[in-house]
């Protein structure tokens, strides 16, 4: 049997990988042989070259000069430095725009954009298509058997949409390739409304802008589309590298909730998932928020450990206000992506620019050379990730799933709903924050998934549900598992069409009652709910202020948990817990604050007996990783004073070298993270 191309990547760079992005062609060569004796200095062994390369690579069309690429693959080869060789395609030189206007991208206005930044191609342009091909063959051909070829790094943050005519063309080639008829598209889109019917394929256009408010389930299908296309971009270029290369693995880096790039689709297409990361040191929830990131991540690659491909040494430059990680935590956010399951810790980039766009975006190597608070933290994290060598490969398994559906997010922000400005990401990260808080591992899955092995699901706002959907939520119940799920779920199907027999459409005889009303809460106003009589969820003194969204809830077969003790709905219940199969239904009907919310988590997932990695004072977050033989505690501090546990189990802190004893207990300051290896079969007995 052959190796798949990751094995053959981990054999030759085992442990956590660590490096960036570098742009040897914003440099003198002279610089060159310096950059490879620093990296090796730093523990840099991988790093992304050539990512926005294209035209120091080909001036004209068709003239292709690899003269200086050679020369830095030969040096990093000879540094020992592995290379995630980029095909350039992200950022088409001014030829391309000059030569061939229709290789631009147009916008939603209308407007073409011109050169002068990146990402500004039409995903669909054949020219484009073909000179992005060409050169990626070119350099996949070159560079088949050098030593420092590792991996490939296709594109870069796939994010296009385009509204020109190629487009419009591509658009309605894929709608009949989903819908076969013209009528099957009418029926879908519910054209009957406000006289849209379609009598001709013609007519049939991308949601360019409109007079009023636009069809909703054009917008969808154009959301659809528009991952497809870009993905259809990706899987074109991996399929030629593999041809020339098929033991060299192909990614490309995935960002922070891109609208129209569902990942659940491209984290099946890729070799290895990869992410690019910059959480906001002005943002107290930032490295909560990335954890949910890391999480999604692992899951989108089916369990297997994944890339943490880009991040800041210190500060961004692309915000309003671009706050410097403070000392030691860009080793905290680092080590935590290493807790949720990264075999990688990289950067962009490696050496400051000193023009364009991004001159005061940080760097691993800043502007003030190797005399600089960040040159020494990133030497310092270099050595100790090769102590956390044998965390990698380790894998996570996790009890409790939380439901990220980027179907979803596209439908329930859609047009004309009760409340326009629904904010998906903030909902379903409210919901990941309560369980991160509570130290449970956590998947991030769809409802199309298998959910198995779950014994809680978290259920944000799943306002598309299809009949596999419900039919999936229904099975994972009668299997005994424990589902939370949130208001304005189970309203519409795949088309954005209201399911019938009212309100939870999807979800009804699921959560034992059903929705009167939608009743949402004017802005900056809360009502008081309280834990209900005779229930038996929430401890009895549970109170909560409610904001956004009232259910006007009618109980059926569901007992009620809490109840409103304010407004026009006093009295009726905010919170159902339904009995069904062996498995329970908690159904939310508002938005709870984020204390209260963390309570009916906390319940749920005592209820259905999973308990935290291990205990910890608040503040400190808590994963593991286990491979063969062994398993992995990470305990991160994210306070800012001193924490102290009692371990549970024995081994040895791999940062420090030292054993440690069950009932030991470990001291972290502000900010200090530990990670103990005991073996498996150790940690099994102690716990009995
Ligand atoms: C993204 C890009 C990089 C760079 C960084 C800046 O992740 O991939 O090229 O622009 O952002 O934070
Ligand atoms: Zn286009």
């Amino acid at each position: 049997m052959t190796d798949s191309p990751m094995s053959t990547f981990h054999r030759r760079l085992p442990g956590v990988v660590y490096g960036g992005d570098y742009n040897p062609e914003q440099w003198p060569r002279e610089v060159w042989p310096e950059d490879v004796r620093l990296m090796r200095e730093a523990g840099v062994r991988l790093v992304n070259l050539g990512v926005f390369s294209w035209s120091a690579l080909e001036a004209t069309d068709g003239e292709l000069d690899f003269t200086w690429l050679d020369e830095v693959m030969d040096l990093l080869a000879a540094g020992g430095i592995a290379v995630n060789l980029a095909t350039p395609n992200a950022a088409p030189p001014p030829w391309l725009a000059e030569n061939f206007p229709e290789t631009l991208l147009v916008d939603r206005q209308g407007t073409r954009v011109s050169i002068g930044s990146r990402g500004h191609f039409c995903p669909s342009s054949p020219v484009y298509r073909d000179r992005s091909r060409r050169i990626a063959r070119a350099l996949a051909e070159r560079y088949a058997d050098h030593p420092a070829l590792a991996m490939w790094h296709i594109g870069n943050e796939y994010h296009a949409h385009c509204f020109c005519d190629l487009c419009d063309d591509r658009f309605r080639g894929w709608l009949r390739e989903r819908y076969g008829t013209l009528e099957e598209l009418n029926r879908r889109w519910g054209t009957r409304f406000w006289s849209q019917h379609y009598s001709d394929w013609g007519q049939v256009h991308l949601p360019r802008p409109v007079r009023g408010s636009v069809n909703p389930s054009r917008e969808l299908d154009f959301a659809r589309f528009t991952s497809d296309l870009q993905l259809e971009l990706f899987t074109g270029e991996r399929d030629l590298l593999r041809s020339v290369t098929p033991q060299v693995p192909a990614t490309t880096n995935f960002m922070q909730f891109f609208r129209l790039v569902d990942l659940h689709r491209w984290g099946q297409e890729v070799d290895v998932v990869a992410l690019d990361i910059y959480p906001d040191p002005a943002n107290v929830n930032s490295l909560a928020d990335a954890a949910f990131q890391y999480d999604l991540m692992r899951s989108v690659g089916g369990g297997a450990p994944w890339m943490l491909m880009e991040q800041a040494a210190a500060a961004v430059s692309q915000w309003k206000l671009n706050l410097v990680k403070q000392p030691g935590r860009m080793r905290l956010g680092s080590l935590q992506a290493v807790a949720h399951g990264s075999d990688s810790v990289m950067f962009f980039q490696w050496r400051a620019s000193r023009q364009g766009q991004e001159k005061f975006h940080s760097a691993m190597l800043p502007h003030g050379g190797t005399d600089t608070r960040t040159w020494q933290e990133v030497r310092d994290l270099g050595e100790e990730l090769v102590r956390l060598g044998e965390v990698a490969t380790g894998r996570t398994a996790a009890q409790v799933a939380i439901v990220w559906d980027w179907t979803n997010w596209w439908a329930v922000e859609g047009v004309a709903h009760p409340i326009n400005s629904l904010d998906y990401r903030d909902i379903v990260t409210r919901h990941y924050r309560a369980l991160w808080r509570r130290n449970v591992a956590v998947d991030v899955v769809t409802l199309d998934d298998d959910l198995s092995a779950y014994r809680v699901l978290v259920v944000p706002n799943q306002y598309l549900m299809t009949q596999a959907h419900s039919a999936a939520v229904r099975r994972f119940l009668e299997d005994g598992g424990h589902l939370l799920v949130s208001f304005f779920s189970g309203i519409v199907d795949e088309d954005d069409r209201v399911h019938e027999h009212g309100h939870p459409g999807a979800l009804r005889n699921v959560i034992g009652g059903h929705v009167r009303d939608f009743s949402p809460l004017p802005v900056d106003t809360a009502v008081t709910v309280r834990a209900a009589a005779h229930q038996s969820l929430l401890d009895g003194g549970f109170r909560a202020a409610a904001a956004l969204w009232q259910d006007d809830l009618v109980t059926e077969s569901a007992t009620a948990v809490a109840e409103y003790t304010q407004g026009y709905l006093a009295g009726q219940p905010a919170i159902l817990d339904h009995h069904l199969g062996a498995g329970r239904a908690i159904y939310l009907g508002t938005q709870l604050d984020d204390d209260a919310l963390g309570e009916l988590v906390a319940a749920v997932l005592q209820r259905a007996g999973v308990e935290s990695v291990h205990a910890a004072p608040s503040g400190v977050e808590v994963t593991e990783r286990q491979t063969a033989n062994d398993r992995f505690l990470f305990l991160l501090n994210h306070g800012e004073g001193t924490a102290t546990l009692t371990l549970d189990r024995s081994g040895v802190d791999l940062l420090t070298g030292h054993a440690v004893e069950t009932r030991h207990e470990v001291v972290l300051g502000p900010g200090d993270v530990a990670v103990i290896r005991s073996p498996l079969s150790r940690v099994a007995s102690s716990g009995s």
